[in-house]
């Protein structure tokens, strides 16, 4: 039997949670799906996917859904992982090879929430279908952070 690292069943997880969630993507403007799944200490799961409207520059990010929701929980310092998948929306589901990586702004949002949590954030970033997965650090893909201690607030 394949051997499978505990690490990367939890990316599977995040990442079929990430799918669930794109289902219901409001992407009329790019047609383009993005599912998002936190994974908490825990061990809950807080799914996000992207809501654009008529402004298009206002649309909201996957990430930055699923991590407003955990901030209304109470929980963002417990966040420890995220899942991420990614489209265009086509008539059977999402379509594309390549994993999606977190824009610029959804990786200082999760800045924040791994210096609360005073922690590294595990980011899964998977393709459309959800079967090539790459495993990353925040730390990796936001090197030099600007964050609440640049504020003198740490
Ligand atoms: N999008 C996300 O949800 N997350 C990202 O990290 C990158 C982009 C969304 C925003 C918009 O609804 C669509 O993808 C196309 O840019």
């Amino acid at each position: 039997m394949a051997e499978l690292a505990l690490e990367d069943v939890a990316g599977r997880v995040l990442v079929d949670h990430a799918l669930e969630a794109a289902r219901n993507a409001h992407a009329p403007y790019s047609r383009f799906g993005v599912g998002a799944a936190l994974l908490l200490e825990d061990g809950t799961i807080v799914p996000g996917t992207n809501f654009e409207n008529a402004s298009y520059g206002l649309s909201l990010c996957a990430e930055t859904v699923a991590l407003a929701a955990a901030n209304v929980a109470g929980q963002l310092r417990h966040v420890v992982a995220i899942g991420i998948v990614g489209g265009a929306i086509g008539p059977g589901g999402l379509i594309g090879d390549v994993p999606i990586y977190p824009c610029g702004r959804c990786r200082q949002m999760l800045n924040e929430a791994a210096d609360l949590g005073r922690r590294d954030i595990v980011i899964y970033c998977a393709s459309a279908d959800g079967s090539v997965m790459r495993r990353h650090l925040l730390s990796e893909l936001l090197p030099h952070a600007f964050g609440p201690g640049d504020l003198g607030l740490a």
